[in-house]
């Protein structure tokens, strides 16, 4: 069998990149130690491409700083499965660092996720998870070209300068059969712990987003891999959207203002209701003359599963500042209704959604993992 842990090939198999990853963690640690304010040099651990799931999902567990999201279409006549199973190769050989494009690059952190649209899926079977495109929502400001797409590479790296070199590499590779339809890239800033090594990055806003989600094991296997049928198990439904924030106008509230439009304090992420970053919101919890501490129209009133009446879904969101100051959101799901019944419940009444103009959208299915003997895609399509 295949289902090896990821963590274990990492330990089995050092590569050339983990070589330059622990000589760039060790220069950094020699750079601060005698000049300049003290800065935690940052350990660069390998994230094997290959294994049970695809490597840019829970591994690594604290997200790469930058994000590049390459959404592309198919030309006509394409063998998916070749194109497929060729990218799954150049993704080892850029994370092995043999890819001669990033050499001098310590970049041991690099992961790309590759999905394939809804477009693609129908092809396979329309009952297939992943079948369906993602309806019209309000607020939405999408042009043709940003709506939907066949292929994703969601490209993430702590070297803010990997992920476009990453990038043209697989573009290169698939020369001719794929069109770039839109990309973005995203970044996130330092991170607030939150529980048990887990950390989660401020937004534009301020506000620290990505605290709930399925984060343990037991979670992920109920709400984020896909149980089957077999050509898609182990892999996952991923959201892409890109949403300008309207900052100048969100900026003018008052800060406890903008604690009710979230639900949670804004200096320490903990919800209105008490406790720490780490607890549950209480929907229910009170304030003595009977208003909720959590209002009706707070954004984690309003996405939040019990009310929206969904599993979890796990977000890896970024943020962005071009083309305009916003939030590319990326979450990942094991049912497309997870998401899309939040929104539809907070399209009905979250105080967040006025502040927000989404400008680009689609779904993919994240093929499930790869390696040598079981090439990407290979469990949906021919090579
Ligand atoms: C596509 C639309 C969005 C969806 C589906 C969504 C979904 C969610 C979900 C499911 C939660 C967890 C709620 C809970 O259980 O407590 C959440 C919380 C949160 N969201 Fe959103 N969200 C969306 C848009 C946004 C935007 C535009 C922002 C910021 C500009 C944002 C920032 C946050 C923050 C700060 C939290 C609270 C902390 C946390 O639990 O991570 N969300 N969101």
């Amino acid at each position: 069998m295949w289902h090896s842990p990821p963590v274990r090939q990492a330990a089995d198999q050092p590569s050339r990149r983990a070589f330059f990853g622990a000589t760039a963690a060790v220069a950094a640690a020699g750079l601060t130690a005698g000049c300049g304010p003290e800065i935690a040099p940052t350990t660069i651990a390998p994230v094997p491409p290959t294994g049970r799931f695809q490597a840019g999902i829970v591994a690594p567990q604290e997200a790469q700083t930058n994000v590049l999201v390459v959404v592309a279409d198919l030309e006509d006549g394409v063998a998916i499965g070749s194109l497929l199973a060729e990218l799954g190769k150049a993704v080892q050989a850029l994370t092995a660092g043999t890819d001669a494009r990033l050499l001098g690059f310590p970049s041991g952190d690099l992961t790309v996720t590759i999905g394939i649209g809804p477009r693609l899926v129908r092809m396979v079977d329309p009952a297939l998870p992943g079948a369906v495109d993602l309806p019209e929502f309000a607020h939405e400001q999408i042009p043709p070209q940003a709506r939907g797409g066949d292929l994703l590479m969601q490209i993430c790296a702590n070297d803010v300068m990997i992920p476009p070199i990453a990038a043209a590499a697989l573009l290169d590779h698939t020369s001719n059969r794929l069109r770039e339809r839109w990309r973005q890239s995203g970044h996130r800033g330092s991170t607030i712990p939150v529980d048990q090594g887990r950390t989660a990055p401020r937004n534009l806003f301020g506000f620290t987003d990505g605290i709930v989600g399925p984060h343990t094991t037991a979670q992920q296997q109920q709400n984020l891999w896909l149980p089957g049928p077999s050509p898609v198990a182990d892999g996952t439904i991923a959201v892409i959207r890109r949403m300008n924030l309207d900052l100048p106008r969100f900026a003018a509230l008052p800060i406890p203002v903008q604690e009710e439009i979230f639900g949670r304090r804004r200096e320490t992420g903990e919800p209105l209701s008490g406790g720490t970053i780490a607890t549950d919101p209480n929907l229910n919890a009170k304030t003595p003359d009977g208003r909720y501490r959590i209002p009706a129209d707070a954004h984690i009133r309003r996405a939040h599963p019990t009310t929206a009446g969904v599993n979890l879904m796990l977000r890896r969101s970024y943020s962005v500042n071009d083309p305009a100051p916003g939030l590319l959101f990326i979450s990942f799901q094991n049912d497309i209704q997870t998401f899309t019944k939040t929104l539809t419940h907070m399209t009905n009444g979250d105080a967040l959604l006025s502040f927000t103009t989404t400008t680009a959208t689609a779904p993919f299915l994240i093929l499930p993992g790869f390696d040598d003997t079981r090439p990407l895609g290979s469990t949906l399509f021919h090579t």
